[in-house]
């Protein structure tokens, strides 16, 4: 199948080695910002809405993990950077994984935070696909009710998120809630990433049990992980600084491999 990328928007900050941070499900790039701004002395980071998101445009296809590398892999391109550091938070994380087995020799290493390698069971792919046809049916305030409560505890950020959330496009969340439906196991995938790979994980992580990602990082050839046990899905807005620091031991592991 032809996979038609489009031109994401992204910003911009500082200079140095590129670093490319992916935002989750129904985000936008600017989850990443607390985190890009104390990364920027160091290096060149590149902050995108995925299609659909922010200020990018949607194609008319299901958001599929291969589609979203695509959209990755031509901005890389018309940035001219022959290869980066990867982030991806949670669907942001599916994507990076995917863009590591697809596109290897463009990937300098990798972050995974609160993310797993695993599909959805058969009962997860069954309430993702009752979800898009409720918010068909029902509107994206059953998103924006129903999500930030369970992304964190932090009482403040949930009132952003329900904001925020109210204004994304329906479209968009049932086309992404399709795509990772279909996402593929990435499992096997792992021993196969020979770039520095750092996991982050949050111990009141709702969707992703610290449990996945202690197992993930022993799947790594050179993986570690960084627990943050007071954060929950949002380890990058929860905890920007423990984020970035992780961030820069992968920037260095990266100079250094
Ligand atoms: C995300 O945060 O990107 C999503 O919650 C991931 C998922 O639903 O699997």
């Amino acid at each position: 199948m032809e996979l038609n990328p489009v031109e994401l928007f992204y910003e911009e900050m500082g200079e140095g080695f590129p670093v490319v941070l992916l935002h989750g499900f129904p985000l936008d790039h600017t989850i990443w910002q607390p985190v890009a701004r104390i990364l920027a002395g160091q290096a060149r980071v590149i902050l995108p809405d995925l299609r659909g998101y922010g200020q990018s445009p949607d194609g008319n296809e299901n958001h599929t993990m291969r589609l979203l590398v695509e959209d990755v892999l031509l901005l890389l391109d018309r940035l001219n950077i022959e290869r980066a550091v990867l982030v991806g938070h949670s669907m942001g994380g599916y994507v990076s994984l995917t863009f590591a087995h697809a596109y290897p020799n463009r990937l300098a290493g990798l972050g995974l935070v609160a993310t797993q390698a695993n599909p959805d069971t058969p009962e997860k792919r069954q309430a993702r696909l009752r979800t898009a046809r409720d918010v068909r049916s029902k509107g994206i305030d059953l998103i924006a009710h129903g999500m930030p409560t369970k992304l964190t505890q932090n009482q403040e950020l949930q009132a952003q998120l329900q904001e925020r959330f109210r204004k994304v496009h329906a479209q968009s969340v049932i086309r992404s809630l399709k795509g990772m439906a279909e996402r593929q196991d990435a499992t096997p995938w792992l021993d196969q990433i020979h770039v520095p790979t750092l996991v982050i994980a949050g111990g009141r992580d709702q969707f992703i049990p610290l449990e996945k990602s202690r197992e993930m990082v022993e799947m790594l050839n050179k993986g570690w992980l960084i627990e943050i046990p007071d954060a929950g899905h949002l380890p990058m807005l929860e905890a920007p600084e423990q984020v970035a620091d992780g961030i820069a031991q992968l920037i260095a592991a990266v100079a250094d491999n």
